[in-house]
């Protein structure tokens, strides 16, 4: 957890930086001649980063100062403030705060505004963990607002008390309440609302499918931001009213495309954007980036770099009230900053995080020195001899006529009926017309609850994939038969989560998280060569989505229209209330 009041200036720094400012004292680093982002003025301007201790002590015209601990050289190359990632969800990297540092930090995001609604099913240490690392990487909490998100329509890991939540919320390195289910309504809700904005923190939205009158009566509750806005109809609506809209670029999806499609309608609003990656896997990280992939999409797009640049920093930083310490290259703001040789590329040559070196060339310069936790130990309890019985729907045959949810664009679901054969009194899956059995197990209890409903979108033709779901770290599991799901979730259980490819009693691929399920400490090489062989599994499977583990484990998603489906039953987000999966029992 980052304090806010950490990354300022004491009082003995800042006569240091006075010092050094007036030319009275040496600096400890002088970036030489680079051209300086400077957001309020729209420019890049050649200057000298004069920087003592942790902070920016000075921006001069170049050469003015001409003694320091280390001058580097910066000319015919630009200098920016480091990238801040408006909301992110560590549990969906699946690495642990600090391998994630070690992949996002040399691409220049050094900072993430985080909710950790997964850990939080294991309690304040798990979500303390996931806010914590000795790596050079600023984390701000968004603090989850219920867990589970409706105790209604899910059980979760475990029932955060209120008090808690209303505690974090004044906590220092809050920045937000974060993402909130909206059609969550009542005092409890408003009280908690009003107490984040009475404490100075932000509101963060999630407006998946929002608009008019739902979208009017969520943002009267305070919410301040969205990341779920896809078209620039929906930006505008947003940003009109108030709410920055932090653009996703996650493993679901991304949004920058359609967002930057039409400059000309979209760039009044451009100061009122900023970035999330919200959900976004190692391999992507790796592929795309973490934040640098926003501004090179933007950039591509034709949106100004001075304009990409700001909506990575300076934006954000102001918004979330963190543009005393960060967002900016300033006097007596921390030096946080890259170099950067191509503004489209987007490389940093350098990164320096509080005036220190920590990556060159896209490597980490720092090792990940955070502890192994003690709160996962035991945490993964599924019933022994796991059988395929307990994926039974019962219903008459030959056939029967099933709700299920089309997954397309992410893990947006569009409501069906699909007709699915019957056998020995059970409904099963049509892996002939891509249509599975999908079920959400628990895994906290040790009493194998499931919900059950169906899915079209992911083209398995063998086997079964299982994996986690967002939110409750139960387990999310497709099969093309009932045999390959309990077999899915039997050796998910022998490995106490992560992820697993089945076909026919092997099993083709798998990802260890060791802690809590969901999120691996060892190198992220490995975490990211054994997710890239789950994926090359699932696809040899017939899977046709590139990232199924993580559409996976958001299918269930309650808080996303149309269905959602929980270890409690199926459910309609719209009226948030369990619907029967089997439409019509058909006795032909
Ligand atoms: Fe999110």
């Amino acid at each position: 957890m980052t304090a806010r009041a950490d990354l300022y200036p004491t009082g003995p720094e800042i006569e240091r930086l006075r010092l050094v400012a007036a030319g009275a004292e040496p600096a400890d680093l002088i970036i030489r001649g680079g051209s300086v982002l400077s957001p309020l003025t729209n420019e890049f301007l050649e200057r000298d980063v004069v920087i003592a201790g942790r902070h920016i002590a000075a921006v001069t015209p170049v050469g003015h100062f001409t003694s320091a601990g280390e001058i580097i050289d910066a000319s015919g190359r630009f200098v920016t403030p480091t990238f801040i990632d408006s909301h992110l969800h560590i549990e969906y990297t699946m690495l642990s705060p600090g391998q994630l540092a070690r992949v996002s930090v040399p691409r220049g995001t050094t900072t993430v505004l985080t909710d950790p609604n997964g850990s939080a099913n294991f309690g304040e240490d798990a979500m303390d963990y996931m806010l914590t690392t000795a790596a050079p990487l600023h984390i701000f909490q968004q603090v989850s607002p219920t867990t589970p998100a409706n105790r209604e329509l899910e059980r979760g890991g475990i029932q955060i008390d209120e008090q808690v939540v209303l505690d974090r919320l004044t906590s220092d390195d809050t920045v937000t309440l974060g993402e909130s289910n909206p059609f969550e309504l009542g005092p409890v809700a408003a009280e908690r609302y009003s107490h984040a904005i009475r404490h100075g923190k932000r509101i963060t939205g999630h407006t998946a499918g929002q608009s008019g009158e739902s979208l009017w009566s969520y943002l009267a509750a305070g919410v301040g931001d969205d990341h779920n806005a896809v078209t620039i109809d929906e930006v505008l609506e947003r940003v009109r009213l108030g709410a920055m809209v932090t653009i996703m670029a996650s493993s679901l999806t991304d949004n920058t495309p359609s967002i930057f499609s039409d400059l000309e309608r979209i760039a009044p609003a451009y100061s009122g954007l900023a970035f999330c990656a919200d959900d976004k896997h190692v391999v992507d990280l790796l592929a795309q980036g973490h934040i640098d992939h926003h501004v090179r999409q933007a950039i591509r797009f034709g949106v100004p770099p001075v304009w990409a640049y700001r909506m990575a920093t300076w934006h954000p930083a102001v918004h979330y009230r963190l543009d005393q310490a960060i967002g900016i290259i300033a006097p007596s703001r921390l030096a946080d900053l890259q170099i950067i040789d191509d503004l489209a590329e987007v490389r940093p040559s350098s990164v320096y995080v509080a005036g220190e070196l920590v990556a060159r060339d896209g490597v980490a310069l720092f090792a990940d020195t955070d502890p192994t936790p003690e709160w996962s130990n035991n945490s993964f309890l599924v019933p022994d001899g796991f059988a395929a019985e307990r994926f039974t729907v019962a219903t008459e045959g030959p056939t029967a006529l099933v709700r299920a949810a089309e997954m397309y664009n992410g893990y947006f679901k569009r409501a069906f009926t699909a007709e699915v054969p019957v056998a020995d009194g059970n409904a099963v899956s049509d892996p002939a017309n891509d249509t599975l059995k999908i079920a959400v197990v628990d895994r906290h209890y040790g009493d194998g609850l499931l919900g059950i409903g169906f899915v079209r979108g992911f083209g398995l033709t063998r086997g079964a994939i299982a994996t986690f779901t967002c939110m409750n770290m139960n387990i999310s599991v497709i099969g093309t038969s009932d045999a390959e799901m309990a077999h899915a979730v039997r050796e998910l259980r022998a490995r106490g989560g992560g992820f697993v490819a089945v076909q026919e009693g092997e099993v083709l691929g798998a990802v260890a998280l060791p802690l809590g399920g969901m999120v691996s400490n060892a190198d992220w090489s490995e975490t990211a060569s054994a997710l890239e062989q789950a994926h090359a599994a699932a696809a040899s499977m017939g899977c046709t989505i590139e990232s199924p583990f993580i559409v996976l484990s958001f299918v269930g998603l309650a808080g996303v229209p149309d269905l959602g489906l929980t270890e409690r039953g199926l459910i309609d987000s719209a009226t948030q209330t369990f619907i029967d999966v089997v439409v019509r029992e058909d006795s032909q």
